[in-house]
């Protein structure tokens, strides 16, 4: 914003306001982005959020992109190396083995680090009552401490289910807020229960 405003000194008003524009619109669709809010004392904390979930038929996908629409800061898809099946009932089926043997699916996709976030939004579709294992490989061995993390999820029926539980024990050193459930079929229809949600929690 610095820049902005120093070259805005030489640019008529409209130019500036052109600038400022194209400078928040280059941040949007780039890398990470401070997010502000403001407080009831008026500071302006900056937040710099993740929102990282797992999604197989895009339910998942589409609260994500909302909640990142509205919050800003990156968006990070969690993909498993081994892709499931189209067929409901057979990932239904593949699930339910990986649940009861406690297993750690290997990730196509990961990050190395999640250090240089202090808020984390976790989105999970509800996979017999939790996250898919997929998620705790992905969340395990980072480092939660001092982190805010922030649950959502789709279903059909069961909510968040063990969910914020799990990622409470998961994610230690973590403060967890109140998350959001959302029945799959309205995921493409969610943006004001997700608006409504991120203002209680004073994250917009
Ligand atoms: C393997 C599997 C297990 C599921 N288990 C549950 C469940 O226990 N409770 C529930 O309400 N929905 C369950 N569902 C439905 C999904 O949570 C729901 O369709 C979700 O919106 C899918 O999200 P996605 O499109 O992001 O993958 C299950 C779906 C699958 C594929």
């Amino acid at each position: 914003m610095t820049q902005v405003k120093k070259n805005a000194q030489t640019f008529s008003r409209r130019h500036a306001l052109k600038a400022t524009a194209a400078a928040l619109l280059t941040t949007m669709a780039g890398a990470p982005m401070l997010v502000c809010a403001q407080t009831a004392n008026g500071a302006t904390p900056q937040r710099k959020v993740l929102v990282v979930y797992f999604s197989k038929t895009g339910n998942t996908r589409a609260i994500a992109q909302e909640i990142h629409r509205a919050v800003g800061g990156d968006i990070f898809e969690v993909r498993t190396v081994q892709a499931y099946p189209e067929a409901y009932r057979a990932t239904v089926d593949i699930a339910r083995k990986e649940q009861d043997e406690n297993a750690r699916p290997a990730l196509a996709t990961d990050m190395d680090s999640i250090a240089q976030y202090d808020t984390i939004f976790i989105g999970y579709p509800n996979w017999w009552g939790t996250l898919p294992m997929a998620l705790f490989t992905f969340l395990e061995g980072k480092d939660f401490n001092g982190k805010t993390v922030v649950p959502f999820c789709t279903h059909e029926g069961s909510g968040l289910g063990r969910g914020p539980n799990d990622i409470k024990r998961v994610c230690v050193g973590a403060t967890v807020l109140d998350g959001l459930a959302i029945r799959g079929s309205r995921a493409s229809r969610a943006q004001e229960d997700v608006t409504d949600w991120l203002k209680a929690l004073k994250l917009i």
